[in-house]
């Protein structure tokens, strides 16, 4: 296979939550900029349909759990056999759990969700680190409460700030090997993942938390996801060769 031209141009990019909206989004970006993509996500349907759009010869699938350790080995070897080395991983994968008073939160919705979100992401670390090309890029998709509280999301907070954490202590290891990690925050994005958010809050608030997110969001609109994944494309590539450690908010202005 021949490499295509673009910022990835014969890089192999490593995608959980990757058949979702943000990582299929991202992985459309990275194969026109000339990657390779490996989608990790829990339904087969879903990659097999994601696979089909991106290019059967430059995306290809593993069923996984993030949160098994034993899945992030598989996907991580289905990986290299696959496609070689990698250069970029797109920790993307996540759920949203409960949105309640803390007393009403329960414990293994919060328990689901840190799991999902932080220990998947350390475990995809843990086990891609070492297959990694050195000068790669690590993203990890945090959110604006993962710099921010938000009442009620407390599952969802509080692993949004935990993969802060994780980015920053990891920049520092990785610094060695030029390989650069950062995390992308976006504000709210316009699809089923933040409209679930918005139809309960909107029932919990009694207004419509819709129409007030875009309010209080100065760019006055909800993200695409196309545009989250042009950021994520900044942070894969070489053009951010001197940003490690970093937040990067993709929020329309909402946290300045
Ligand atoms: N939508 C937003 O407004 C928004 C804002 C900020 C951050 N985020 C974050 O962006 C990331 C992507 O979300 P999205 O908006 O594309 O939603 P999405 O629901 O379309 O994508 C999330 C994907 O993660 C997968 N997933 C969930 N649990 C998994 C598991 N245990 N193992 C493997 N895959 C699993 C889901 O199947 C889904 O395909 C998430 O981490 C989310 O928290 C979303």
């Amino acid at each position: 296979m021949t490499d295509a031209a673009g910022a990835l141009s014969g890089k192999t990019a490593l995608i959980t939550g990757g058949a979702g909206s943000i990582g299929f989004a991202s992985a459309s970006a990275f194969v026109r900029e000339g990657a390779r993509v490996m989608l990790v996500d829990l339904h087969e349907a879903a990659l097999t349909e994601a696979v089909a759009k991106l290019s059967p010869e430059r995306a290809a699938y593993v069923v996984a759990d993030v949160t098994q350790a034993e899945a992030a080995q598989r996907y991580v070897d289905a990986t290299v056999a696959r496609f070689g080395k990698i250069d970029v991983l797109f920790s993307n994968a996540g759920n949203l759990g409960a949105i309640a008073p803390i007393e009403d939160y329960p414990l293994e919705e919060f328990e689901s969700v840190l799991d999902v979100h932080v220990k998947g992401a350390f475990l995809a670390c843990k086990y891609a680190v070492p297959k990694m090309n050195d000068g790669g890029s690590i993203i990890i998709t945090s959110s604006i409460v993962g710099v921010r509280g938000s009442p009620g999301a407390f599952g969802y907070s509080v692993a949004k700030h935990a993969q802060v954490g994780l980015m920053r202590s990891l920049a520092k290891q990785l610094a060695k090997r030029r390989i650069r990690v950062n995390t992308i925050h976006p504000g709210p994005v316009d699809n089923e993942f933040q409209l679930e958010v918005e139809r309960r809050l909107s029932i919990i608030l009694k207004h419509d938390a819709t129409a007030a997110l875009n309010a209080a969001i100065p760019l006055g609109r909800h993200a695409r996801a196309a545009e989250i994944a042009e950021s994520v494309l900044f942070l894969a590539s070489d053009a951010s060769s001197f940003t490690t450690g970093t937040t990067l908010m993709a929020d329309g202005g909402m946290f300045s």
